[in-house]
């Protein structure tokens, strides 16, 4: 059968992944595919690399969009990144007839529907598998192996460098901006560092995968995202010291109120498998209802990592090629003309437990003070601890946990301590998750 003809736009880590993951295995991937996967167009910036890289076996243009329409493309993989030429650059692809295979979480989780709606129009498929935990199937699992199950809730370490942070945080005591500087230097962390640390590239790919799990629109825009920051060490050693570590957890989850959608640092039972996942790698829980608690764990970046997804789904787009649009596999895991509505929840109501650390004065009456407010509120208290002051101080660190309480119970508990004369400065909340199998 006549080779499937791929036009690679981008050869960064990621492209070039491809190219080499496709030229080694290219054996063994025609015997799956059915036909020979060819890369016959590359274009990129850096006309020399791109020459270099494709050593004659493919046509080499600076120019994307002349790929994106030429008639011998039948797959434009798009690896540039970033939501302007890209968007353009797919939305062309579609236009005149090609599937589209990509990468670009945030391009989907921005203009997903815009996209997908497009594609669906021109009968054509985007594949994104690489686009969330980069070699992880997580899409193909949830989209196809879990299609039984209702889903509940996934909880996911997305951001890679983001957990890298962490473990050197708590393996080593390094401060936020020491691990930053390094995870800069190894080269984990994005051009730029906010998506990462911010946790807006793990709200992009929860995005995704709560579409995909709920069969809802992209909503961005609606997910909630406070990255790692502001995390100081001592929040850290004290989770450690309560059976606890704080991971930044894309959390998504069905409520009989709507659909929370959040990114943030949690404080997960140290016990957990997914406590247990350590530098830049990813894992992902998703809760089913037929099947329980999975758990699917890999590397989340780098070259050939996510160029596993990307040729993965450049196999899944060849099989279906010819397939009738009808009949394939939706875009979002359910039919297009049965996407819900149901909405996604404020964080003002989302139930969860939290951390509080507080600073206080040492003396008679300061926790009666503080009990008593979150006791008016309704708010019950898992455990608590208080630290010996530090020599020359006034003040000693308090630490709480609550158990389950709606967010907006606790930030009004939150002002309240905060408004104490024997409180100082300002009580830090960190989100508590057991992630038991319930
Ligand atoms: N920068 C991301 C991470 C990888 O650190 O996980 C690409 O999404």
């Amino acid at each position: 059968m006549k080779a499937i003809n791929v036009g690679l736009l981008g050869i960064g880590t990621v492209g070039s992944g491809t190219f080499k993951v496709l030229s080694r295995n290219a054996e063994e991937i025609t015997r799956r595919a059915g036909r020979e996967i060819r890369i016959a167009m590359i274009a990129d910036r850096d006309i020399e690399k791109a020459k270099k890289l494709a050593g004659g076996s493919a046509i080499v243009t600076d120019d994307a969009f002349k790929v994106a329409s030429s008639p011998d493309i039948d797959i434009v993989v798009e690896l540039i990144g970033g939501t302007t030429v890209a968007r353009q650059l797919v939305l062309e692809a579609i236009k005149n007839g090609k599937h589209v295979v990509t990468a670009n979480k945030a391009l989907l989780a921005l203009y997903g529907n815009e996209i997908f709606a497009a594609a669906q129009k021109a009968g054509v498929i985007v594949a994104f598998e690489a686009a969330v935990a980069g070699g992880i199937p997580i899409i193909k699992a949830l989209r196809e192996g879990l299609t039984a199950n209702r889903i509940e809730w996934i909880a996911g370490i997305i951001n890679g460098t983001s957990n890298y942070i962490l473990s050197e945080m708590r393996e080593k005591g390094a401060s936020f901006a020491d691990a930053l500087k390094d995870a800069q230097a190894l080269g984990y962390a994005e051009l730029d560092p906010t998506f990462d640390i911010e946790g807006i590239d793990a709200a992009h790919k929860l995005t995704l995968m709560a579409s995909i799990a709920f069969g809802i629109p992209t909503q961005f825009d609606k997910a909630y995202t406070e990255g790692i920051s502001k995390l100081t060490r001592e929040d850290i050693t004290y989770a450690e010291e309560l059976g606890y570590r704080i991971k930044l957890l894309g959390i998504t989850k069905r409520t009989e109120k709507g659909i929370e959608l959040r990114v943030h640092p949690t404080l997960i039972p140290a016990k957990r498998l997914i406590a247990n996942v350590e530098g830049v790698m990813n894992a992902i829980l998703v809760k089913g209802d037929a099947v329980g608690a999975t758990m699917y764990y890999g590397a989340g970046a780098g070259s050939e990592p996510t160029a596993s997804a990307v040729v993965a789904d450049l196999v899944d787009v060849t099989r279906m090629h010819t397939s009738d649009p009808e009949h394939r596999v939706p875009h979002l895991a359910f039919q297009p003309d049965a996407m819900s509505d149901v909405a996604i929840l404020p964080m003002s109501e989302v139930e969860t437990a939290y951390y509080l650390r507080m600073r206080a004065f040492d003396k008679p009456g300061v926790l009666a003070d503080v009990t008593r407010i979150l006791a008016d509120l309704g708010i019950s208290i898992d455990a608590m601890v208080q630290k010996e002051p530090i020599e020359g101080e006034e003040h000693v660190d308090i630490i709480m946990l609550t158990h389950r309480t709606l967010e907006k119970h606790i930030d009004c508990a939150i002002s309240k301590i905060e408004a104490l004369a024997v409180i100082s400065g300002s009580v830090k909340k960190i989100r508590l998750e057991e992630l038991n199998r319930n």
